[in-house]
């Protein structure tokens, strides 16, 4: 962390006390660090709304390894996108169900793209995609490791 800088805001009473059940809930004990995760939250959005901002990221789906082909689209896709894909991890769930989850790096326009294929998949039943920024630049890594398990 850079110089504090101390700031006094004014509240509405109301709001300020939605705002103290609201961190209380997720576990702050002060309300400094929470106004810094909110406004940090933010502006990663704002970082990753850019479509040449490089991001990092997972891409979580979940879905049914019997649904016909589903296995064989979701590793063809992902070899086209390689250069997105740092690495995967599979887990079978269940008898069905499988959860696999991908770390993303990349254009934030392509990653998004990336992930959107791969969420649409027939078979998919659910997926998630989650981007950030980290605080210092990424510098470009290759020979990505695979870690394949199925
Ligand atoms: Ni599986």
């Amino acid at each position: 962390m850079g110089v504090l800088s101390r700031i006094g805001i004014a509240l509405d009473s109301e709001l300020l006390k939605r705002f103290d059940r609201y961190i209380g809930r997720r576990g702050y004990t002060n309300r400094s660090e929470a106004f810094r995760d909110l406004i940090r939250d933010r502006l990663v959005n704002e970082q990753t709304a850019a479509p040449d901002a490089v991001v990092v990221g997972t891409v979580t789906l979940i879905f049914d390894h019997q649904e016909h082909g589903v296995t064989e689209k979701l590793t063809e896709v992902q070899h086209e996108n390689h250069e997105l894909v740092v690495s995967t991890s599979h887990a079978h769930l269940d008898h069905d169900s499988c959860l696999e989850v991908l770390i993303v790096h990349g254009k934030s326009a392509k990653v998004e793209q990336f992930a959107d294929r791969l969420i649409g998949l027939k078979g998919v039943q659910h997926g998630r995609l989650v981007m950030t920024v980290p605080a210092h630049p990424i510098e470009h890594k290759h020979g990505h490791k695979h870690i394949h398990k199925h």
